[in-house]
């Protein structure tokens, strides 16, 4: 594994999911391990579990870590090649991303798409320009379109749930919100599920369907009720259009999950990658009753982080 940006195979999942289910029994098991080794955690965008989880993670492994929010602290940059930088931007990713690639063993990205340019945002621009001027391993903290590490922690929590099923039905259902959100979090999800060789359902209105790249070998199933019927994991996420890119298209039925929208699917354990719009994208009840799997997800992200830069270092 040389950069950890997505899902890559089924051995490697099952591999890493392993070693995150050892480092949540030992988390301190190899405090040395990373001694000497320094991650650049570069957040283009906020967050609060990613940040705090792989600093943790990296603490436990013996590696420093050190934070640069390039959103309030860095320079504006500029991501073109060949750019004329005579307006806003002050410092190009090709110089950044070269003396960031100096300071550290491994740097570690966030950087969430535009919603507006649809080829920069699918390709995965910004990331890959970190990737291609920097010269070390690379950790999605969150891409443009993928966010592994939260899909990684995610499989964790269904293997810890899994009650003896091999093959579990689990449903990825579409979420009400009000702001146009990005895409990574539901093809991560299914792509890490797919992979995983689960039963995978995915429900939304019609509008909303995601890139086909990340959901081939899903059932679609534009009726909620009926997708929902039987699950054992049901994975709530807004997102937005993809075609028309980034959009929200108005939607009539009611899409809010309810314990009532669950009568069908009496064992059904409910995920969300937080954070949450409480009783806009999911229900008090739901998040705050027996389902609920959100805080075990959360905290799986320390080990799934682990994980992984367990592997980077080996
Ligand atoms: N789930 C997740 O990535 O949370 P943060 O945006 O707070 O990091």
């Amino acid at each position: 594994m040389k950069h950890f940006t997505q899902f890559e195979s089924t051995s490697l999942a099952e591999e890493l999911i392993e070693k995150a289910m050892y480092y949540k029994n030992t988390p301190l098991a190899s405090p040395e391990k990373g001694k000497g080794k320094r991650l650049g955690l570069i957040f283009l965008n906020p967050s609060l579990r990613t940040r705090v989880s792989t600093q943790i993670a990296a603490s436990n492994l013996g590696i420093e870590s050190i934070v640069l929010n390039m959103d309030k602290e860095g320079w504006a940059l500029e991501m073109q090649d060949g750019a004329v930088m005579n307006k806003t931007t002050v410092e190009h990713i090709k110089d950044a991303a070269a003396v960031l690639g100096s300071y550290f063993d491994f740097l570690a990205i966030r950087a969430f798409p535009s919603l507006t340019n649809k080829t920069e945002d699918t390709d995965d621009f910004t990331i890959n320009q970190f990737i291609k001027y920097a010269g070390l391993p690379v950790v999605s903290l969150e891409s443009a379109i993928r966010h592994p590490l939260q899909s990684l922690a995610d499989m964790v929590t269904i293997r810890e749930n899994l009650s003896g099923k091999k093959k579990p039905k689990v449903v990825l259902t579409w979420a009400p919100h009000i702001k146009a959100i990005p895409h990574a979090v539901a093809n991560s999800f299914a792509e890490w599920t797919l992979g995983c060789n689960y039963d995978l359902t995915i429900t939304h209105p019609e509008g909303y369907e995601l890139d086909e790249k990340f959901t081939q070998g899903a059932t679609i199933e534009h009726n909620q009720e009926r997708a929902l019927a039987d699950a054992d994991f049901v994975y709530v996420k807004n997102w937005s259009a993809f075609h028309p890119y980034g959009k929200i298209i108005q939607v009539n039925q009611p899409w809010l999950l309810t314990e009532e929208k669950l009568k069908n699917s009496p064992e059904a354990k409910v995920m969300h990658c937080l954070p949450v719009r409480r009783n806009l994208e999911l229900s008090d009840e739901i998040l705050d009753g027996p389902r609920s799997l959100v805080q075990q997800q959360a905290k799986n992200r320390i080990f799934a982080a682990q994980a992984v830069l367990d592997k980077l270092i080996s």
